[in-house]
């Protein structure tokens, strides 16, 4: 079976990932600097499945480690995870974000590409859709940017596309084709159902879910909702909440995609497509609320609050190209995303940080 290097792969998407990859029959290998992520999580997806995934504690900036897992690893595809997420702290530190984000990328293209492994997965994001003009949101809607971590994500998908063009024009990379899947996840939520994986913000959340789930334990008093008067069923934001475990499982599918050459049908043989990992259905963040005080049993005091800027009234994904070229759509429900994240962080009230 085949060797897949993932990059964050102690992170948040990338532990549930890893679970699905080992489940699907692949051997992952991880390479992350557990700046946003710590060991522990890894020894929980030991723990889960039972199996030992090989783990580099480097940065994917470094060229001699990457270097490094090429030679000691006949590494097929690579699932790309790494990098910085937070908007907010993107805006006040645009050098580390760019530095993070676009330099793993190039050291990562360049080291694949010197080892012959061209079949790669990228985690893009909806939020380079902006302020959406149309919803629901298909793949060749009009991009934009409205923060440095947004547009570090918009260069990279033109910097990617920009290798699969090269190939077909018989450029610089002549002769060797690249299969590129440009992932773009709406908001991943929830948790792997055995409660001992989830996602551990540090400091005070920033997304809708992990803070509520936070009000829940008892860690913070009250959630904060930011805006009451967009124009939506009952004035609060609206989203494209996806189960993390239905997200993990279209990078199975993504992976098995590239694999199979089924990108290489493409002009030149060479692939390089966005492709929305969404469930199709919008929730407003009052839905959301009751939802999880449904799921919990608790309540989550909440009161109303001014819009946070850069935000949007709604946001929600076509998920048909998924569909189509992948055979992958999200099978969970908002019930089940709500259950998964409460009985991760009931059992995991402090994160990981209990050991
Ligand atoms: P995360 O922070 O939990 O995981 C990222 C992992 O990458 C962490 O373990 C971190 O330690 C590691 N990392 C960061 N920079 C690194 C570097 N230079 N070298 C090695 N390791 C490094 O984030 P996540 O939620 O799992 O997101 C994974 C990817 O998906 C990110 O690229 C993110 O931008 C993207 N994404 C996330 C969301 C979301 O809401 N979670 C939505 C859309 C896209
Ligand atoms: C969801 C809704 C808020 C917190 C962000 C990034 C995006 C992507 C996913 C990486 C909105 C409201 C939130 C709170 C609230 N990440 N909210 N009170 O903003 O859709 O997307 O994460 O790529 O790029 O921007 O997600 O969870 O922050 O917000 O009322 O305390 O919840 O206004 O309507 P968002 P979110």
């Amino acid at each position: 079976m085949s060797t897949i290097l993932v990059t964050g792969g102690a992170g948040y998407i990338g532990t549930h990932t890893l679970i699905s990859l080992l489940g699907a029959g692949y051997h992952p290998v991880v390479i992350d600097n557990f700046q946003n992520s710590k060991p522990e999580a890894l020894s929980r997806v030991r723990q889960i499945t039972g199996r030992e995934v090989p783990v580099y504690a480097a940065d994917v900036r470094d060229e001699r480690t990457l270097a490094r897992i090429f030679h000691e690893h006949p590494i097929d595809a690579v699932i790309h995870f790494a990098g910085l997420k937070a908007v907010g702290e993107s805006v006040r530190m645009p050098v580390s974000y760019y530095d993070n984000n676009l330099i793993s990328t190039l050291r990562l293209i360049q080291a694949m590409d010197q080892h012959g492994c061209r079949r790669l997965v990228f985690s893009s994001s909806a939020t380079v859709y902006g302020d959406p003009a149309r919803l629901p949101l298909t793949e060749d809607a009009p991009l934009s940017a409205t923060n440095p971590y947004g547009r570090s994500k918009l260069i990279i998908e033109d910097m990617l596309r920009d290798l699969a063009i090269a190939a077909r024009l018989g450029g610089d990379a002549a002769g060797t084709a690249w299969q590129i899947a440009l992932l773009r996840y709406f908001n991943p939520v929830g948790a792997h159902p055995s409660g001992m994986i989830g996602e551990d913000p540090n400091g005070i959340p920033n997304n809708l879910f992990p803070y509520i789930q936070q009000v829940a334990v008892g860690r913070l008093k009250e959630l904060q909702i930011f805006g009451a008067d967009y124009p939506t069923t009952d004035g609060t934001g609206v989203r494209d909440y996806i189960h993390v475990m239905d997200l993990a499982e279209g990078h199975v599918e993504a992976v098995r995609f590239l694999l199979g050459g089924r990108g290489a049908a493409a002009p030149g043989g060479s692939f390089a497509e966005a492709i929305n990992l969404g469930t199709g259905s919008g929730v407003s963040v009052l839905q959301a609320v009751r939802a999880f005080e449904a799921a919990s049993g608790k309540q989550i005091p909440f009161r109303m609050a001014p819009r946070r800027p850069g935000d949007v009234a709604a946001c929600f994904a076509d998920a048909g190209k998924a569909a189509r070229l992948l055979g992958w759509t999200a099978r969970r429900k908002l019930a089940d995303m709500c259950e998964d994240a409460w009985r991760w962080q009931s059992l995991n009230p402090l994160g990981f940080a209990q050991g």
